[in-house]
């Protein structure tokens, strides 16, 4: 078989995962077996890497998305601008692009999905939303002969890391979030999960595959993340009955709109997502004609995440086309969110 080329731009806790996976393809998908790494970009070339192999490493990721030989770029490597530039320029270039980055996509994927649809090239982004739980590409096509009502979800793994463990082990926030971030799960600078800004991201990207509208600004969607939770909260929230989880959510209105919210919630300790601990993620999901669905699984980490990753590029090996994308929806009419200045 022609082997296909990537390129991996980042080599953290996602990058890393997703090089383990190529390495020891044994009892995955056979296709994986071509896959050849052709260069990684990294930030710092002198950083030790515990890794059975390691292939070209650079400092230079435009020289990567620019080079003939790279058939698909893999961004794992977050931020905002950085990523939409050398996305934009290896999508001109004529690659397919797999990217782990909500934060890009909620900024620019309208214009990033649009480019790719232009391009005839693919930018596929399972790991974006939920970590290792397959949900974008069952969404956008599994569920396709649905009219979705609602999503309820924990799409944050390192909130629900640390209010599990305040819960489970009386532990103060702080140390929680430390423990989240030693494990992989938190992002570069952790106010982004902490202040519910990283599940706002992950939601607009549901909401869009889920209700088949364009990327929903992020002014559009409420906002509270857990910073003012502390242990008497959780502890008084548990002797009432309750868990306290921050959850993500879209619903439709009896009059039409659209209200897309994230905030902490006091759920019953009887529903299913309070059941959800630690650093998984659950996506609950009421819909017509198929009635209530649950996605489950590891939410955040490098081996759920790269797993993820992987899954897009399987489908690109395997010629697949990705989609419906958010460039493909049109237009709601106006007044369909809620928020007002977004309407203005
Ligand atoms: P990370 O561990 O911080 O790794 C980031 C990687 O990018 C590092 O290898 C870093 O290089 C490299 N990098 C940073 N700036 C660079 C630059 N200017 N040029 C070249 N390379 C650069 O991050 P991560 O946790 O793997 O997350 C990566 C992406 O996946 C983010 O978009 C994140 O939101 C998303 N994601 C993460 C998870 C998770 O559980 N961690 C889950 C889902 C999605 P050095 O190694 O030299 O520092
Ligand atoms: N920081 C993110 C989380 C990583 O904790 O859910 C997965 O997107």
């Amino acid at each position: 078989a022609t082997p296909l080329r990537l390129a991996l731009i980042g080599l953290g806790t996602v990058g890393s995962g997703v090089l383990r996976i190529l390495h020891d393809t044994a009892g995955r998908d056979a296709r994986l077996g071509t896959v050849q790494v052709v260069g990684v970009a990294v930030r710092d070339l002198e950083r030790p890497r515990d890794l059975p192999v390691l292939p070209p490493l650079t400092d230079d990721p435009f020289s990567l998305v620019r080079d003939p030989e790279v058939d698909v770029v893999a961004e794992v490597m977050g931020g905002v601008d950085l990523p939409y530039r050398l996305l934009t320029a290896a999508l001109k270039a004529g690659k397919h692009v797999i990217t782990a980055n909500k934060a890009l996509l909620a900024r620019h994927g309208q214009e990033l999905f649009a480019l790719a649809r232009a391009q005839n090239r693919q930018l596929r982004y399972e790991a974006a939303v939920g970590g290792g739980i397959p949900l974008i590409q069952p969404l956008e096509q599994c569920l396709g002969a649905n009219r979705i009502h609602s999503v309820t979800a924990i799409i944050n793994g390192t909130t629900n890391y640390i209010l599990t463990q305040m819960a489970t082990r009386q532990m103060a926030y702080t140390q929680a979030l430390a423990e989240a971030q030693a494990l992989g799960y938190a992002e570069a600078d952790p106010a982004a999960d902490v202040e519910g800004a990283d599940a706002q991201e992950k939601l607009t990207i549901l909401a869009s595959i889920a209700f088949r509208i364009p990327l929903p600004p992020l002014e559009a969607i409420y906002r509270e993340g857990i910073t003012a939770i502390d242990l008497p909260d959780v502890i008084n929230a548990q002797q009432l009955g309750f868990g306290i989880k921050l959850l993500a959510l879209a619903e439709r209105c009896p009059d039409g709109r659209l209200d897309l919210r994230v905030h902490p919630t006091l759920v019953p300790v009887d529903h299913p997502l309070s059941r959800v601990d630690g650093a998984y993620n659950a996506v609950l999901i009421e819909a017509e004609p198929v009635g209530s669905i649950m996605f489950f699984g590891p939410g955040a980490g490098g081996g759920p995440t790269a797993s993820a990753v992987i899954s897009d590029l399987i489908n690109i090996l395997a010629d697949r086309p990705a989609g419906p994308t958010p460039a493909d929806f049109a237009q709601p009419p106006p007044g369909y969110l809620s928020i007002d200045e977004v309407q203005t």
